[in-house]
Parts: structure tokens; sequence; C-alpha cells
């Protein structure tokens, strides 16, 4: 009876490749509508306001603040360096009453932690005399911006929650909250993490047309054309580009391979019937999915004996880094798998042909989100053209900058989607596409963004 869940399941979350074409073809159909006018599609398509990427010539030291992954992190970037960049930074975690309280107190959490790092500043890193110190502002939620330095908190995702935050100006709320605490310091740029790899990943490769980011939440962003985004109503930058904040972790559609496990999952959820994407591919989610599988088998299958364990019962208790570390073990008698169960779920005695199950179950969630995330990118690649090679025309390289713990930490997850990509393109046009790893790219990126938007821009060039 328990195999016969698992079979079940499995088969639901098949992603054949004609099913992934179909994926990837429907992402394309919602770019479109998307950026033909706002609320055209679950694809919001948002406008960065960042029309030029850094050149490599920026100067200066500038600070960057990143809030929305596992860590919150504060940064000092000194640009212009013989070794290009000069990077200090610290990491702190968002105390949890934080992500779902009030919005002063959030603000005010951030902007203390920023003073104190500022506090610190050594004299190789400090800002001339009379200068007003500047930041970027890596904020990792679906934002409406009116312009690089402003913007509108659309909706939060992941595990914030945070309601007075929402329809709020980023941008104001940081700036509120800096004078609270008495620091004195411009927000230049406010950028969501894909903006902010997508920038930091041109800095040093001019072949990234796209960032894409694989950790708690999962979203991307492309460099699009000015003149082929409908809804933009302002000038046609001399650039003649666009970076475009796709927000796809709310993509949906009819092709994705759902099952009553997802739907639990999102009805449970601080944001129930939305980030649909996100919930079956994430770091936040990929775990949850699992345990929920194993919660039915123990209830109507008796899995793990005549008791259902209370563990399993609690919602998150079942991480992805231990869904993960379960999934790469390596040991004859899937001894980690056996720790993990004890340890996490108080579950001990399970055979091996148990354990081997669960193993199993980690490999059906990965692979669905690893494949799906890869059909992501080739929706991205087949709306700007890169998803083929055109005959007569010199093959032009395509670098994705990608992040995140889930890419970066989890092994079969990332060789999985790289296979998938691989699977999906045909070995011609995978050798011109390169997914590239770039670790905290978003942190440097916004010290960028906050260069080429600094007050002071027009003296020092
Ligand atoms: C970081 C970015 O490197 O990756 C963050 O700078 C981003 O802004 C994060 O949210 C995603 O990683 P995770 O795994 O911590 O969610
Ligand atoms: C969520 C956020 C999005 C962010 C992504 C990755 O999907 O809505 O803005 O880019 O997580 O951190």
């Amino acid at each position: 009876k328990a195999m016969d869940i698992v079979k079940e399941f499995e088969e639901k979350c098949a992603t054949p490749v004609s099913k992934l074409r179909q994926v990837a073809d429907a992402m394309t159909v919602e770019m479109h509508a998307g950026l033909a006018s706002d609320g055209g599609s679950k694809l919001k398509m948002l406008i960065s306001y960042v029309d030029n990427l850094p050149t490599g010539d920026e100067t200066g030291v500038f600070y960057a603040l990143d809030l929305g992954g596992t860590n919150f992190r504060v940064l000092r970037v000194k640009l212009g360096e013989v070794d290009n960049v000069k990077k200090e930074f610290e990491e702190v975690s968002i105390p949890p009453n934080l992500m779902i309280g009030k919005c002063e107190d959030l603000f005010d959490f951030i902007a203390g932690e920023l003073a104190k790092f500022v506090a610190t500043e050594g004299e190789n890193m400090q800002i001339p005399a009379g200068t007003q110190r500047e930041l970027g502002f890596t904020f990792s939620f679906p934002v409406k911006q009116s312009s690089i330095a402003g913007g509108t908190l659309v909706r939060w995702t992941k595990g914030f929650n945070i309601e007075d935050a929402v329809g709020q100006d980023i941008v104001e709320e940081l700036t509120k909250a800096m004078e609270r605490v008495g620091l004195d310091m411009r927000v230049s740029a406010l950028v969501n993490d894909t903006v902010g790899t997508l920038a930091g990943g041109r800095y040093s490769d001019p072949d990234v047309i796209a960032a894409v980011i694989l950790g708690t939440g999962t979203n991307a962003a492309y460099v699009e054309r000015a003149n082929a985004i409908p809804k933009w109503q302002g000038l046609l930058p001399k650039s003649g580009e666009m970076v475009i904040n796709m927000e796809w972790g709310n993509f949906r559609s009819s092709h994705l391979p759902l099952t009553e496990y997802d739907e639990n999952l999102d009805s449970d959820s601080l944001n129930p019937g939305e980030q649909i994407y996100e919930k079956m591919i994430s770091g936040m989610y990929l775990g949850e999915v699992v345990r929920l599988v194993l919660l039915k088998m123990a209830v109507e299958a008796e899995f793990f004996g005549d008791t259902v364990p209370s563990k399993l019962e609690k919602p998150f208790v079942l991480r992805t880094p231990d869904m993960s570390a379960m999934h790469h073990d390596a040991t004859q008698d899937l001894r980690v798998v056996a720790t993990k169960l004890k340890d996490i779920l108080e579950i001990s005695n399970t055979s091996l042909k148990m354990r081997k199950v669960i193993v199993e179950l980690c490999e059906i969630v990965a692979t669905r989100g690893a494949r799906l995330s890869a059909a992501g990118i080739l929706g991205i690649l087949k709306k700007i053209g890169r998803d083929t090679v055109k005959e007569g025309e010199e093959t032009q390289k395509s670098v994705i900058a990608m992040d995140g713990g889930l890419f970066e930490h989890y092994t079969k997850f990332k060789n999985a989607m790289q296979n998938t990509m691989n699977e999906l393109l045909g070995e011609e046009v995978s050798k011109n596409i390169i997914i590239k790893l770039s670790n905290d790219g978003s942190g440097l990126g916004a010290a960028l963004l906050a260069a080429s938007h600094s007050q002071y821009r027009e003296y020092t060039e």
C-alpha cells in the first residue's frame, strides 16, 4: 500500500521532455502577456529601471543591503581597486518574529545592523570627507518600481508576511528607519536579487543575459529589448535595453505536474493560490512536499508502524538541507537517512528497504523541481531567440548567472537541472548556454548599481 502511494506520486510528478516543452512555451506566452500590460498575466514582468548594466568602470566605496534569502547581509564594497573589488560583509539571520510582525520593527532592525556595520569602517574603506554614504538595497520580493531608487511592495513571498508593509515604498521605509537610528545614508538603487545577480554577473562577463535564483525562493531576470515592452510608458532608454524582473515564482500553467500534496501545501501556506511554480521548485518547499507524502504513507499505509510519528505532523520540520543530506547518502546501509529520521522525526528502527523508499521520494521531488526550473530557463531563451543556432549566424554565448543555496548545495538538484537543459536544447545549442554560479553576485550588483546611480556621479565621471 505504501508503495502504491509512492508509485502514484511518481507518475503524477513525471516531467517528460514533451511536458517540459509545453511548460517552456507557456512561460514564453505569459512573458509576452506580462510585458503587454500590468495584470496581463500571473507573471508580473516587473520593470527594474535598470537600463544600463555595469561596465567595470565603476569606482568608489558603496554599501549594500541584502534582505530576503536565508540570511540578511550588509556589505561594503570598494570598486575600482587593482584587483577590481574589495568586499567586506556581515551576515545575520532575521529573528523569525520580525518576518511576520510590523513593518517598522523589521526596518528598525535592518537599519540598526547597518549602523553597527558602518561603525566598523576601516581607513582603507572610507568615503571622501563631506560626501554622503550611498547604498544599494537588494530586496528579494516583488516590488513595483517607480524609479531606480523607489517602489512599492506588491506582496510578500517565502516566509515573510508583514501586512502593514504591503503597498508601502520600501526605500521610504528604510530611509525613515535610518533616520530613527541616526544613520545618514542615501538609498541610490533598489533591486531584486535576480537583478542584482544579473548586474554583478555582467560586471565580470559581458555575455551574461539573465540571472536565476534557486534558493529559499526562485525567480529570474533577463535583459529585454525596451521596444518589446508595450506597457513601458517612458522614453526609450539609450541602451535600448531594460532588465525585467519576471517574478517567475508566481507562474502557473495547466501543464505543471501538480499533485494533491502540492495543493495541500499551498492551501496551508502563508500565501495560498500564489507562487505555485515556486512551491514546486524552491528550497523553502521541497522538504515539505516530501514530509506530506511521508505523512500520507504513515496515516494510510502504516509505513512507520501502527502509530503516526507525531513529529511528522509538524509543518516544515523536514527542511530541504536535511532532505538533500538523505538524498546524497552514499553509505551502503543509508546511515545518514537513519540518523536524520531519528534526529528530526524521532523515528528509529527503520529497515533498509524503508530508507530506500525515502531516498526515492527525495529523488522524485528534487528531480521534478530541477526539470521544471530548466523548462523555465528554456522559456526565457525562447523569448529572446537564444534557443536555437541560426544557420549562417555567428553563434553567441549566453551566460546565465545563478545564485541561491539550493543550486549551490543540492548537487543532485543542480546536476538534474543541467542535464535537463542539455536534453532540451540539444548538443549544439547547449555548448553556447552557460550556467554560472555567481555567489552573492547580488550584493556586488547592488553596490555597482548604487555607483552608477550615485548623486555624485556627474562629478566623478
Ligand atoms: C543571495 C542573494 O546570494 O542569494 C540573495 O544575494 C538571495 O538576495 C539569495 O535571496 C538566495 O539564496 P537563499 O538560498 O539564501 O535563499
Ligand atoms: C521570491 C521573491 C522574488 C525573489 C525570489 C528569490 O520568489 O518573490 O522576488 O527573487 O524569491 O529570492
